[in-house]
C-alpha cells in the first residue's frame, strides 16, 4: 500500500491480541474501519516473548491491503529489514536501543519502506531526537514491550510532548505514534499530548466485539 498521509489522527489496530490461529479473520473485522495494522514482531531476545516473522507477514498481505506497520520488537533489525519488504511491509519500525541507528534507517530506505524509530519507556528523547527529521514514524512506547494487555505509563507523555514540539518547530513530516495500554480513557491523554497514531491491541482485539470496540476508540479521539 502507498503512505499514507503524515499527521493523520489514526488507530492502528495490533493483531498482538488477536487469535494468532485466525489472524485472516481478525483483520477482516477491523479493515473497513482502518488504514494501518500494527504488526508486533518479537524475537525472544530484544524482548522476553516471540511473536511472528517474514513468513506469517508474507501471509497476511495475501488476506489485506491495510499499511501493514511493522514493530520490530528485534535484536538485529538490520538482518532481516530485506525480509520483510519481501513480505510486504511498508513500514518498519526498529528500536534505537539496539544500535547503528543512522545505517539501519539508510537500509530501509534503500529497501524503499518507511521508516521508524521507537524507544522504550525508560529512555530519554535525546537518543531518538538526532534521527527524527531522517525518520517517518517515532513509535514512544507507553509500556515496556514484549506483552499485550499491560498498564500504560502516563510519564512517557512527556517523550510525545518533546517530539510534537520538535516537529512543529522544524516542520518536519512525521508521525508521532505511541504504543501500549491505549484506551478510551488513555488515548485522550496521548493525542492531548501531540501523538496522532494510536497502537491499540488489547482494547481492540481482546473485546468480543473488536469493530464494535474501535468504533469506540475512534470516536473517543475524534471528539477530543
Ligand atoms: C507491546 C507491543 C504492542 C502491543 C500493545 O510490546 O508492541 O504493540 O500490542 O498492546 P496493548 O494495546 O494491549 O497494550
Ligand atoms: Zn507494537
Amino acid at each position: 500500500m502507498a503512505a499514507s498521509d503524515f499527521g493523520a489522527l489514526r488507530i492502528a489496530p495490533s493483531i498482538l491480541s488477536a487469535d494468532f490461529g485466525d489472524l485472516g479473520s481478525a483483520i477482516g473485522l477491523i479493515s473497513s474501519q482502518v488504514e494501518w495494522l500494527h504488526v508486533d514482531v518479537m524475537d525472544g531476545h530484544f524482548v522476553p516473548n516471540i511473536t511472528i516473522g517474514p513468513p506469517v507477514v508474507k501471509s497476511l498481505r495475501q488476506h489485506s491491503d491495510l499499511f501493514f506497520d511493522c514493530h520490530l520488537m528485534i535484536s538485529e533489525p538490520w538482518r532481516y529489514l530485506e525480509d520483510f519488504k519481501k513480505a510486504g511491509a511498508d513500514s518498519c519500525t526498529f528500536h534505537v536501543e539496539v544500535g547503528r541507528t543512522a545505517e539501519t534507517i539508510q537500509l530501509a530506505r534503500d529497501l524503499g519502506m518507511r521508516v521508524g524509530l521507537s524507544l522504550n519507556p525508560d529512555k530519554s528523547f535525546a537518543l531518538v531526537e538526532p534521527f527524527l527529521s531522517q525518520i517517518d514514524v517515532l513509535l514512544v512506547m507507553s509500556v515496556f514491550p514484549g506483552f499485550g494487555g499491560q498498564s500504560f505509563i502516563p510519564e512517557v507523555l512527556e517523550t510525545v510532548e518533546k517530539a510534537r514540539a520538535v516537529v512543529v518547530r522544524d516542520g518536519l513530516n512525521l508521525d508521532i505514534e505511541i504504543d501500549g495500554g491505549i484506551d478510551v480513557t488513555t488515548a485522550p491523554l496521548a493525542v492531548k499530548a501531540g501523538a496522532n497514531v494510536l497502537v491499540a491491541g488489547n482494547a481492540i482485539f481482546g473485546k468480543s466485539d473488536p469493530a464494535a470496540a474501535l468504533r469506540d476508540l475512534q470516536a473517543t479521539v475524534a471528539s477530543l
